[in-house]
């Protein structure tokens, strides 16, 4: 199944799914290390139903919202309702759906190990930002469990930390860090025979 299906269908139980796998701490390192200030206008990359965008708003942040997964923003739609601090915008991670040098913050929590090609989607992100604007990544460390794959449709089986910072650098970031979140993600197979703790990274860099 693809990425786009996947997502569709689990887009109603995707909040509950979530908090099993990780927390609110995860967000709050992204926001933290981004250092976010009210007022700034910030995108979240393969937002789902507004994990991080919440916690943005919460800050008083406006958001651009951007997902491939029509069912992922209606979820969030119905969470938020007309909130004018939000735009959805249904888009891919090959092609932004916004200008270029018009974001103070963009963020992506979760969304590098769906996409087909993560170099390319960093790539896109650090065009989004203005000079000075910051990225913040939050993702898998690399694992083993193949289970993520055939069950949650994962693409990836994390990253190297060394391979994100590489492609940090290559879309023209500067002060890039890839350091722990601090948290991990966690997961059972169905068959309940296999249990996966996976450490999660914080990437950031400044435009
Ligand atoms: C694991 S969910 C994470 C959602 C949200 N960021 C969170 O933390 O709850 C990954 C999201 O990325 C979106 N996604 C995956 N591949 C994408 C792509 N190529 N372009 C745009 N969105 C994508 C999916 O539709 C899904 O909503």
């Amino acid at each position: 199944m693809g990425s786009k299906k996947y997502f569709d269908k689990v887009a109603e139980q995707w909040d509950t799914m979530r908090k099993s796998f990780f927390s609110e701490a995860v967000r709050d390192k992204a926001m933290s290390t981004a250092g976010v200030l009210p007022g700034r206008l910030a995108a979240d990359i393969g937002a789902g139903t507004g994990f991080v965008t919440e916690g943005l708003l919460h800050k008083g942040l406006k958001i651009i919202a951007v997902d491939q997964s029509e069912e992922m923003i209606h979820q969030m739609k119905n969470k938020f309702g007309d909130f004018s601090m939000i735009d959805c915008r249904i888009g891919k991670a090959e092609a932004i759906p916004i200008e270029d040098g018009s974001v103070d913050y963009a963020f992506a929590n979760m969304f590098l190990h769906h996409v087909e090609r993560p170099q390319s989607a960093i790539r896109e992100m650090a065009r989004i930002l203005k000079p000075g604007g910051i990225l913040v990544i939050t993702d898998l460390d690399k694992h083993d469990f193949e289970f993520l794959k055939t069950e949650h449709n994962d693409r990836w089986m994390g990253f190297r930390r060394s391979d994100v910072k590489r492609w940090l650098v290559k879309s023209g970031l500067k002060d890039v860090k890839v350091d722990c979140a601090g948290e991990n993600c966690c997961a059972k197979s169905r068959s309940g025979c296999e249990s996966a703790s996976i450490s999660i990274f914080v990437a950031s860099g400044r435009k």
